[in-house]
């Protein structure tokens, strides 16, 4: 992997150069890093947060479909067995979200085949000092409460190593299983978010394709192939 002190976004830094296939960036911090929905995901204190990309190229679109899902699922397992995703890729401990994960790809639709995909994942890594910003205290989570000698270097290791395991070995099925089981939604309420705004739902299940099945309260149900939910916590 390369490592920087500090960068715009590692997301970005992976797609404006020339890098191999399956290359990682690791940054202690962002300047202009993004988060999901156009928003940003760079704030944390120095030192605080690690920022972590994976590069691909030339994957076959409907390859690429389980790809920010497995790697939830490799951060999850990451951090050990307490971790828990919540629908599709956050990953909390004790409900508090610990990381977040940003897929980018561009498409080639001639071809059918994905240019490039970058998985991004913002880990925070220690608890800051002065607690999270006011707008995130009540649902964002440190994974380490203090500074651990090494600490990010061995998180970094951990996840890069689940995530070539899961990547290479096992069949989708299997996935699905071990993605399902570290599922904090089901079984409980949920809103599930959008542009129009929130709607409650009864988290069912989460299928083989990784699609979570909710029930809405006036009885209908749907699969959900993306977007966003939240919990009561
Ligand atoms: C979220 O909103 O939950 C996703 C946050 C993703 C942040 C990571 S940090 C590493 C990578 N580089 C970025 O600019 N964003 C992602």
């Amino acid at each position: 992997w390369i490592h920087l002190d500090e960068v715009a976004s590692t997301n970005d830094y992976l797609k404006q150069g020339d890098f191999a296939d399956g290359t990682a960036v690791i940054a202690d911090r962002q300047t202009a890093g993004k988060g999901r929905q156009g928003k940003s995901w760079s704030e944390a204190p120095v030192g605080q947060a690690m920022y972590l990309s994976v590069l691909f190229h030339s994957m076959k679109i409907s390859d690429m479909g389980l790809l920010p899902l497995l790697c939830g699922l490799a951060t999850a397992r990451s951090l050990g067995a307490a971790a828990r995703i919540k629908w599709p890729n956050d990953v909390l401990l004790g409900e508090k979200k610990v990381c977040g994960i940003l897929t980018e790809a561009s498409f080639d639709l001639e071809s059918g085949l994905v240019d490039s995909i970058v998985l991004g994942i913002g880990f925070n890594a220690y608890l800051p000092r002065e607690g999270f910003p006011p707008g995130i205290a009540h649902t964002a989570g440190a994974i380490f409460e203090a500074a651990q000698p090494d600490g990010k270097n061995r998180l970094a290791a951990a996840f890069l190593n689940h995530f070539w395991d899961a990547y290479s070995q096992g069949t989708p099925s299997d996935f699905a299983a071990r993605y399902r089981r570290r599922n904090l939604a089901i079984g409980r309420e949920v809103q599930v978010l959008s542009p129009m705004g929130a709607k409650t739902a009864f988290a069912l299940d989460v299928d083989d394709d990784c699609h979570l099945l909710v029930r809405y309260q006036d009885g209908s149900t749907a699969q959900l192939a993306s977007g966003e939910i939240s919990l009561q916590l």
